[in-house]
């Protein structure tokens, strides 16, 4: 949510930071800007709109410096307009600042300012935080910023800089991430490595309340208290072309295409069919830990709470421990009881969704073991875990959760089949699951072949604008996810539910105009959930059918089926969601909506 790039050495850096927006426009989308400093002071170019339209404004007015912040900001305070966009100036203009969350007593600092004079120009909090460095500086920036964020409570990733101090930048994080890059004879601060990936793949992940001090000859590390921090540095593993289109028209087609591949990626290494059993050593449990367990929560917002649901499936089925899953907004404020036999674990693609990261937080405080599920190494939930699981789907770019999501369910797979074998599961049990995952990419590809043919049934359907998604079992889950996401990248109406809940209120919606997408491949569900596609049928409903392979019954009810190859029940979401990935897809695109950035989303929610 927002994306910062900064950057100093000996190099112009406005190409270099216009291409670090780029690759962080996923972030947010609203607007955006570039400030550095040269010979004039400090200039700034910032404009609404996206980052192509600050691009063409940089054509028509280019501006240059050896220092430089810029920012894409999804709006929180104040309109997305371009006097709101950042960075933000002090008064004097002495001061430039790019901000990543939010300065919750802003209105205090603003009228404590304003009594001292100060002017303000936006309607932002983040310019105030501008202000406030401004009032505290006297020759030295890192120690104007530790001051400043003293008196600040709130949320923040932040780069500055100062006219006076023309080749230094100064980074801070609390609750917004921020990571450090290493280059020769230039250094840059991001909220994301996508942004200088380009750069330097040597990289520095700051902690909450870190600072980091930036020059063209170096960098130092420490807290708001101006002690020093000693930090690791890291190699990134992955790769540009991992972050471009690969020729495909969106991400999020791409991401789509790549599950086979990313799939196997998070159970590499990790099951051994001969033993019918998995190996999570990042689990950091031992096999007594693991047996120790009595009930399971899963922390988690949007996608990501639906693959837990899917886990909650799982374990209950195979490893019969209680699990609950919780909206991480919710957990926190309800008193949730946790003991110290429960297992709590975080799952969250970006690993800084902040709902999930304080519910996380908030576990740890009431005693809990806590793991995450995180596709972002590095990121604040896969750190501040005690252990967890890393689902290697690689960069995933389109806001709307894709690969993330099945690398998610193939993890929580792997987790079930180690949690069962600790306790009653045979060893060919387990082999039967190990086999049934280890085929899923191969029959994952069998639905994407089908491409063009679900292109066609999406235009069947592009024009409605109201959707119900129907599932049972293991599917109900798939029904929900398929729902958000046609929801979020066409905007059109689509709810979730579970197929026998239908009749207790949604059936009333029932009629022509009101496509009813249902997920009932063969599983244990099946004799059931085809009487809940005659109660459509008999009501004039439209019914678009995820059926296996063969199907007669169901495919001679529905207008229209798309068929998924036959597998275990528990590997059955794998391969329904990905007709549903491809429908939402198709439909958003026939409607000319904007699928890899669509309006108001952002991909990492850094506000609660
Ligand atoms: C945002 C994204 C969703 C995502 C959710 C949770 O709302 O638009 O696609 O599922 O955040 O994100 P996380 O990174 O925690 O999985």
């Amino acid at each position: 949510m927002c994306g910062i790039i900064a950057m100093v050495g000996h190099q112009p850096t406005s190409k270099v930071l216009v291409e670090g927006l780029k690759r962080l426009e996923y972030r947010g989308y609203d607007s955006a800007g570039v400030a550095v400093i040269n010979e004039n002071g400090i200039e700034v170019r910032k404009c609404a709109g996206k980052i192509a339209e600050l691009a063409a404004l940089m054509e028509r007015d280019p501006v240059d410096g050896h220092t430089g912040i810029a920012h894409t900001r999804w709006a929180t305070h104040g309109a997305p307009n371009t006097n709101n966009a950042h960075p933000h100036v002090s008064h004097s203009g002495s001061v430039a600042l790019v901000h990543n969350g939010i300065i919750e007593n802003y209105q205090v600092i603003k009228s404590l300012l304003e009594g001292e004079g100060y002017k303000f120009s936006t309607d932002t909090d983040s310019e105030v935080l501008a202000g406030l460095i401004q009032y505290h500086y006297s020759g030295n920036l890192e120690a104007a910023v530790q001051e400043a964020l003293k008196r600040v409570e709130g949320t923040y990733g932040i780069a500055v800089i100062h006219e006076k101090e023309p080749h230094k930048i100064v980074g801070a994080r609390n609750g917004s991430p921020l990571v450090l890059g290493l280059g020769d004879h230039e250094f840059f601060l991001a909220s994301d490595v996508a942004a200088m990936v380009a750069r330097t793949r040597q990289v520095i992940y700051l902690d909450d309340g870190e600072m980091a001090v930036i020059t063209p000859d170096g960098y130092h590390t420490c807290n708001v208290q101006n002690e020093s921090v000693a930090k690791l540095v890291h190699e990134v593993t992955w790769d540009l072309g991992q972050i471009e289109k690969g020729g495909y028209p969106h991400f999020m087609l791409k991401e789509i295409h790549e599950q086979p591949e990313t799939i196997r990626n998070t159970f590499r290494g990790r099951v051994v069919y001969e033993e019918g059993d998995a190996h999570l050593g990042g689990l950091n449990m031992t096999d007594d830990e693991l047996r120790a367990v009595k009930r399971v929560v899963f922390l988690a917002c949007g996608t990501s709470w639906h693959a837990g649901l899917v886990g909650e499936y799982m374990i209950e089925d195979y490893a019969r421990i209680p699990v609950e899953v919780e909206y991480a907004s919710e957990f926190r404020y309800r008193r949730p009881v946790i003991d110290p036999d429960t297992l709590v674990i975080a799952i969250s693609q970006s690993g800084e969704t902040v709902d999930t990261l304080s519910a996380m937080r908030e576990a740890r405080k009431q005693g809990a073991r806590v793991l995450g599920i995180t596709n972002v190494v590095g990121s604040t939930i896969a750190r501040e875990s005690q252990g967890g699981v890393y689902i290697h789907a690689g960069p995933e770019i389109g806001v709307a959760s894709t690969k993330a999501f099945s690398c998610q369910v193939t993890a929580l797979t792997i987790l079930t089949l180690l949690l069962a074998r600790t306790r009653h599961m045979s060893i060919e049990e387990g082999q039967r699951v190990i086999k049934a995952l280890q085929e899923a990419p191969q029959l994952i590809q069998q639905v994407l072949d089908q491409e063009d043919r679900i292109r066609k049934v999406a235009e069947e359907y592009a024009g409605h604008s109201n959707f119900l998604y129907l599932g049972r079992g293991y599917n109900f889950p798939i029904a929900l996810e398929g729902a958000l996401k046609l929801k979020e990248i066409s905007y059109v109406h689509a709810e979730g539910y579970p197929a026998a809940e239908m009749k207790h209120g949604p059936i009333a919606l029932i009629d022509r105009d009101m496509p009813v997408v249902v997920v009932c491949t063969q599983d244990s569900t099946y004799e059931k959930i085809k009487g809940n596609v005659q109660e459509v049928k008999a009501r004039s409903g439209r019914v678009l059918a995820i059926v296996t392979d063969g199907d007669k019954e169901i495919a001679d009810m529905a207008d229209h089926v798309i068929t998924v190859p036959p597998t275990l029940d528990l590997v059955s979401p794998l391969l329904n969601v990905v007709p549903l990935q491809l429908l939402a897809y198709h439909i958003a695109v026939l409607r000319g909506c904007n699928v890899d950035q669509p309006r108001n989303l952002a991909k990492s929610v850094t506000v609660e």
